[in-house]
């Protein structure tokens, strides 16, 4: 069993729907642990450090630009078994049109720009991006009361 770690964003176009909870209950119940936490809205420097490296120069860099920091988003750091694969499958497909029903973007969204949630994409990129986003001590170590039952030995 692999733990992993990763970033999810709740885009401001969540937040200001009111689907915070909605979304943070998804990753509970799917059993990941919450263990960072907070609501900010990005500098234009923080949101670059975040996407420039994958797509700077790509059509749609501007946009998402102008889009994620235009308002406060939700920055959440997710741990849990094989984290990074399971946030993105509940998260579901990038554009919301082909995300199927019962993911986040399936349920939430029928525009790629407006697509509610963000999540790190590999190991190496969630590091960089927590990094981006949380310090050290904003990242808790806590049980779940709950494990022994989602992690039997
Ligand atoms: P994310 O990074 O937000 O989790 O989404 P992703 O990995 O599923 O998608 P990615 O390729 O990393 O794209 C980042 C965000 O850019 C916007 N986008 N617009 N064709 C388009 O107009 C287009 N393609 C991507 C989306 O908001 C996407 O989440
Ligand atoms: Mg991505």
């Amino acid at each position: 069993m692999e733990t992993e770690q990763t970033l999810v964003l709740i885009k401001p176009d969540g937040v200001q729907r009111g689907l915070i909870g909605e979304i943070v209950a998804r990753y509970e119940r799917k059993g990941l642990k919450i263990i960072g936490m907070k609501l900010l809205q990005l500098p234009l420097a923080t949101a670059e450090a975040l996407y420039a490296v994958h797509h700077r120069g790509k059509p749609f860099y501007e946009t998402l630009m102008r889009f994620i920091t235009s308002a406060p988003l939700v920055a959440l750091a997710v741990e849990g078994r094989d984290a990074i694969g399971v946030v993105r499958t509940l998260n579901g497909a990038t554009e919301p049109l082909e995300a199927r029903p019962g993911s986040i973007r399936g349920d939430f969204s029928l525009n790629v720009t407006h697509n509610v949630v963000h999540a790190s994409d590999s190991a190496e990129t969630a590091r960089r991006e927590l990094r981006i986003l949380f310090a050290p001590d904003e990242l808790y170590v806590y049980r779940r009361i709950d494990e022994a039952v989602l992690h039997p030995q």
